[in-house]
């Protein structure tokens, strides 16, 4: 047995509305802890302030929880990571902050974390994992991206969104529809029980880029269209309504992804981030797998939404590299990959 000393991170992630921490020995995740604010559904969207004030008052239980649960000391705690963007500053601030102050006091070095990057990693934070190079599609509320992963830390990003993010499709249809934020998860529960009956438009956007604006206003003038003949068009109609969103939603992404594929020749597909929960795009990346002889990887679901555990994944990898930063680190609102 050797007697090496295993390397214990502790992660913070703060980037929006989920205040999280996570313990990793040796790269395995020992425990991964989320405090979710539910106050946003009162806004029907994330409140910055209200954010920064939440993440403030979770962080420190949250932390805890996360050292309790992963049955460690803290003095066992070899360095932290932290997400430094992008994300909400003030939310940033309250993570960054706090893994300043924990550096100083246990005299351990800091990681900072690029939070897309993180998403991507977490395909490495269980079983089974990606071989390189594969193509990552990251959606979540914030992004929209096709990324070409050659390793850890070597990542190409091939297309974006030009305005709205796939996530943001979702919650802003949601919006329209009445339901409470984040509707990601309630179009996708009503979508199960409907039919995509209703034909909306899919945008041509060149290369490898997206656009989800123009669905939203499609989707808002056909139900203005319909609620002046039916004003209860929506409630009547709401889960065929559901399932035609979602499946423009998926079929715009799908699409991209498959060029991606023809124009990398890469065999290997992923998704990540917030939207990679939906069960329409879970079923459309398995079908292609299966049409295209393709290797598909699918996270678990506490993997896809906001998490430490891709935090700290991402941070082992820098730790074995020693990439370290000072304590002048600050948070970056728009960093890029
Ligand atoms: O990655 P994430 O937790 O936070 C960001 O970094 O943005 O993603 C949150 C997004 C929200 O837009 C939420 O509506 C969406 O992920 N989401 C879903 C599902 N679960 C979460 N969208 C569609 N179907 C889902 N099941
Ligand atoms: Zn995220």
């Amino acid at each position: 047995m050797s007697d090496k000393k295993p390397i214990i991170l502790l992660s913070i992630e703060s980037s929006c509305d989920d205040t999280s921490a996570a313990i990793l020995k040796d790269g395995v995740v020992l425990s991964n802890c989320i405090a979710n604010q539910e106050a946003h559904k009162l806004y029907g969207g994330v409140v910055p302030e209200v954010a920064s004030r939440a993440h403030q008052k979770n962080i420190i239980p949250v932390v805890h929880m996360a050292i309790q649960k992963a049955g460690i000391d803290k003095k066992e705690i070899t360095a932290i990571g932290f997400t430094r963007g992008p994300g909400l500053m003030g939310s940033l601030m309250v993570g960054v902050s706090y893994a300043k102050a924990f550096a100083l006091a246990m005299n351990i070095p800091m990681i900072e974390v690029n939070h897309m990057q993180a998403h991507v990693l977490a395909h490495f934070a269980a079983d089974p994992k990606p071989t390189f190079p594969f193509l990552c599609l990251t959606v979540s509320g914030g992004h929209t991206q096709i990324v070409l992963v050659k390793d850890y830390l070597d990542m190409e990003v091939l297309g974006t969104t030009i305005d709205d993010a796939a996530g943001e499709a979702f919650d802003k249809t949601g919006k329209i529809l009445g339901l409470d934020y984040p509707a990601g998860p309630l179009i996708d529960k009503y979508a199960k029980l409907g039919s995509p009956i209703f034909k909306f438009p899919e945008p041509k956007i060149e290369g490898l880029n997206f656009s989800f604006s123009g669905l939203k206003t499609s989707i808002l003038y056909f139900l203005k269209k319909e609620l002046k003949t039916n004003p209860d068009f929506i409630k009547e109609n709401l889960n065929d309504i559901c399932a035609s969103v979602q499946d423009r939603i998926v079929s715009i992404l799908i699409n991209k992804l498959k060029k991606a594929i023809e124009q990398t020749g890469v065999d290997s597909i992923a998704i990540a981030g917030g939207v990679s929960a939906n069960s329409g795009l879970r079923n459309a990346l398995t079908d292609l797998g299966k049409e295209q002889n393709l290797q598909t990887f699918i996270p678990e679901f506490q993997y896809c939404t906001d998490n430490a555990a891709m935090i700290g994944v991402t941070a082992y990898y820098k730790y074995l590299k020693k990439e370290f930063v000072g304590q002048d680190t600050v948070p970056v609102a728009r960093m890029k990959l």
